[in-house]
């Protein structure tokens, strides 16, 4: 299945809402939510006072991208605010399987995100506990930047190691997904695309409906 998740993070927040309306009529499944420390990415975003405002306006799936150091501190409230899965980074973690254990308990789906330098084998173990892998393309912490190229090649990796176990996992792409790349993404073999400038710049409906068609493509090439 091919989903996409804009990020919030690229909206217009005086006009919040609308631009979520915006994107979910146009078939965005998933709204991808960027939380931010200070200290794992060198600036602040969202948290949870934002989650819960727009879980009422609303039903999308709510992937949180936690780029926030030992994220478990947070399961709680994030499932409080809304949250329907929550994806930590491998490098914040010290305990990255009792982390993702926290989150599944939780009654969550769990994610696992990899920055564009850490290499995919950092999650042979948990493989097969995971829901999805969040592949950066960009260094995590600011929209609007340019994908980096060998990320590609860590998709091809990671979704040649899935298919060899025969692993259902999602893999989701972040950063620099534009109409003009996001094929390459997708033959690669990331199913989930996360965007936001791309998305949320000029006509968010019609830029929504783009990334949609193209998806679609996609869908019915594979029957
Ligand atoms: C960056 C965030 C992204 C960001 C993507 O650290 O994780 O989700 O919003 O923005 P674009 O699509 O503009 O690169
Ligand atoms: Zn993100």
């Amino acid at each position: 299945m091919y989903i996409l998740a804009p990020s919030i993070l690229g909206a217009d927040f005086s006009r919040l809402n609308q631009q979520i309306k915006a994107v979910a009529d146009a078939g965005a499944r998933y709204l991808h939510l960027d939380v931010m420390d200070g200290t794992f990415v060198p600036t602040l975003s969202i948290g949870m006072p934002v989650i819960s405002a727009i879980r009422k306006c609303s039903d999308q799936f709510f992937d949180v991208h936690m780029m926030v150091m030992e994220p478990w501190r947070f399961i709680g409230e994030l499932k409080e605010a809304g949250a329907d899965l929550i994806c930590v980074h491998q490098e914040a973690c010290n305990h990255l399987d009792r982390t993702l254990h926290q989150i599944q308990n939780a009654g969550l789906k769990a994610g696992v995100a990899l920055n564009p330098a850490t290499p995919v084998s950092m999650l042979d173990c948990v493989l097969d506990q995971v829901d999805m892998i969040l592949i950066m393309s960009v260094n995590p912490g600011y929209g609007s930047q340019k994908f980096i190229p060998y990320t590609l090649n860590k998709i091809r990796q990671l979704r040649r190691v899935l298919d060899e176990r025969n692993l259902k996992v999602d893999i989701e792409v972040d950063g620099g997904v534009t109409l003009s790349n996001m094929r390459e993404f997708l033959d690669a073999g990331a199913n989930v695309l996360v965007s936001g400038s791309a998305v949320f710049k000029g006509d968010a409906s019609a830029n929504a409906h783009k990334f949609m068609e193209i998806m679609r493509e996609y869908e019915a090439k594979e029957g």
